[in-house]
């Protein structure tokens, strides 16, 4: 994963790159570095922990002068963080530097030659092997920087993002990227690379989102492409609309929070542009009512929240538009050589749209010539790109690791869409149609009221910061919004909990059961009420405390849960859009009250580019 970023201009460059990094630490944050041309070399500083201690070693970026430069913030995959293995890489004689976010799968094979060749390694990266082929070519080659490029991207294999400098070329910048993502941006005062676009918003709205396998050359005036045979292409750039406060915390103690708060929002920026007269339109979508009714069957993939997205969406789909869906993670859908057969369509749902094994389902299917729809936030990334068609949420930039706004995005824009299929096909009436679309326009103000009523829940959650183990039970679109509720609380909490499909219970999970466990029972599907309640009451006579998230007209829980959280009445495909409010606000508080690293969890990272 990683962020990088590069900055060639007029201004002094550390301190851009420190305020560009600060903006992709999201990314990773293990350990962090920034190369610096000085005027006669080229300087690294670079050290182990978040980005404040490089700010801290750098007096913020004042003892680094220069006015090009590059720096990363690390997600550590080869070699264990440590001062040694963040990035920028060196040379041998320190006029090459590297910054790296990916993997370079034939790492080993290329350093085992180069070190038969002589060259020595500091560091365990598949990041030395870059700068090292880079040196080889370099002087191979006439010292000629372009052609070492593209002569390392025809050996290197993998996923890769990479920003260089060459001292001999003080005033010139090389970023090339395969499969990892890479920006370019054009500044008034100077140019940028970064691995993503807040990085550079302070300084630009104007961007070129790069290709695979194109490189950059950038200097302070001017920006060139190039393919890897070094030939010049030609490239247009995008404007970016987004407001940078949008990126920012903005008076919230966490960006998890500001984000739970900005659901009403970016729910209703996902659907009231969809919704017109009493029908469903999504512009970019560009599927016919053919295509739509040539569906034989669904397959979603996805990771982490998206998935469990995913998996609320096969009940909305196959009840609705009675279409059959197969739900996988993306990381067991691209080995398990799926069957996809005519007139199958493949969902991949991704917040980051960069997500390694969702990226690996989409080519998949597109490979098998599938049809593919990509669900995705973030606009020009890479399954936005390669997917047939899109359809994007619009949540805005998310900065928590855990999930928020982006999957109640996801979650409504799978409904727009079943519903729309269960439409064109014929399974609803223009009259049921127009109820549906009535319960998801005041979704958003749902949202809001259990968001504004969050106290009860946030003085229970202070109750089970010591708690060790937790049980989320639901059935039917009650147990996938337990997998997220779930989930919710043990990434950011380091509380161990699971979900469990209430019905399970009696085959395993029960005998786990202590007196005290905390179970969170999700009771909102009418007609499986009976079912769960008889499970709640099974769990409580073995010493279970039980909380239920049910919805208002269920006074009757009352009598058999221990604490209840009633959710306001919507359809019964919708109910996780307003069930999970409340389960998102548990985990936020529970992390809060152990005085924990809400926004950025250990080990985990917000977008996970690599297997
Ligand atoms: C990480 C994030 C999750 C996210 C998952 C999939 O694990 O922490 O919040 O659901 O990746 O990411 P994507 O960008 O594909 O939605």
């Amino acid at each position: 994963m990683c962020g990088i970023v590069g900055y060639v201009g007029k201004k002094q460059a550390a301190p851009i790159l420190l305020d560009g990094l600060s903006r992709l630490e999201y990314r990773g944050y293990d350990s962090a570095g920034m190369a610096v041309y000085d005027g006669e070399k080229i300087v690294i500083n670079k050290t182990t922990g978040r980005l404040k201690v490089l700010s801290e070693l750098t007096h913020d970026g004042a003892t680094m002068s220069g006015h090009i430069g590059i720096g990363h913030t690390r997600w550590a995959t080869h070699g264990e963080p440590s001062d040694v293995n963040a990035h920028p890489h060196f040379n041998k004689d320190q006029s090459i530097a590297v910054v790296q976010n990916g993997i370079i799968e034939n790492y080993l094979k290329l350093r085992n030659l180069l070190q038969d060749r002589g060259y020595q390694f500091l560091s365990e990266t598949d990041t030395e092997v870059v700068v090292h082929l880079l040196d080889y070519y370099y002087n191979r080659y006439d010292k000629n920087p372009l052609t070492a490029v593209t002569k390392v991207i025809h050996r290197v294999e993998g996923s890769y993002a990479l920003g260089i400098l060459f001292a001999d070329h003080p005033d010139v910048m090389y970023a090339v990227r395969k499969d990892a993502p890479l920006i370019v941006g054009i500044g008034e005062e100077g140019n940028l690379i970064a691995s993503d676009v807040p990085a550079v918003l302070k300084y630009t709205r104007d961007v070129f989102f790069i290709e695979n396998e194109e490189i950059a050359v950038l200097t302070e005036k001017s920006i060139e492409f190039f393919n890897m045979d070094a030939d010049p292409i030609r490239k247009e750039s995008k404007h970016i609309d987004w407001d940078i406060n949008a990126a920012e915390k903005g008076g919230y103690e966490h960006f998890m929070l500001k984000e739970i708060y900005e659901q009403p929002k970016a729910v209703r920026d996902t659907i009231s542009p969809r919704i017109r007269d009493h029908s469903i339109v999504i512009e970019e979508l560009g599927m016919t009512d053919e295509e739509i009714r040539a569906v034989k069957k669904i397959h979603i993939a996805a990771c982490g929240s998206a998935y469990h997205t995913g998996v609320t969406s096969k009940y909305v789909f196959e009840g609705l538009a009675r279409i059959p869906v197969e739900v996988d993670l993306a990381s067991e859908f691209r080995y398990r050589d799926p069957i996809l057969e005519e007139g199958a369509l493949v969902i991949v749902i991704s917040q980051s749209g960069e997500t390694a094994d969702s990226l690996a389902a989409l080519r998949l299917a597109k490979d098998r010539g599938i049809t593919t729809l990509g669900i995705v936030n973030v606009v020009g990334s890479s399954i936005a790109r390669e997917a047939d068609k899109v359809m994007y949420t619009w949540a805005g930039p998310e900065i928590a690791v855990a999930t928020t706004k982006a999957y109640s995005c996801q979650l409504v824009a799978q409904y727009l869409l079943a519903l729309k299929f269960a439409q064109v096909r014929g399974q609803i009436t223009d009259e049921q149609l127009g109820e549906y679309l009535h319960e998801m326009e005041i979704l958003p103000n749902q949202i809001e009221s259990l968001i504004d009523n969050k106290h009860k829940i946030q003085k229970f959650a202070n109750r089970y910061v010591a708690a060790k183990d937790v049980f989320f039970i639901g059935r039917g679109i009650d147990y996938a919004i337990s997998l997220e509720g779930s989930l919710k609380l043990k990434e950011i909490s380091y509380i161990h909990s699971e979900a469990y499909a209430a019905g399970e219970l009696k085959h395993g999970t029960i005998s786990l059961i202590e007196d005290g466990t905390l179970v969170a029972a999700v009771v909102t599907q009418e007609e499986l009420y009976k079912k769960t309640i008889s499970n709640i009451v099974e769990v409580r006579s073995r010493g279970a405390y039980v909380l239920a998230v049910t919805n208002e007209d269920n006074i009757e829980i009352e009598k058999t849960a221990d604490c209840v959280i009633y959710i306001p009445k919507t359809s019964s495909y919708f109910t996780n859009s307003l069930a999970i409010i409340p389960l998102q606000i548990f985990g936020y508080y529970v992390s809060v009250g152990k005085g924990l690293d809400v926004d950025k969890p250990r080990n985990l990272a917000k977008s996970v580019t690599v297997e």
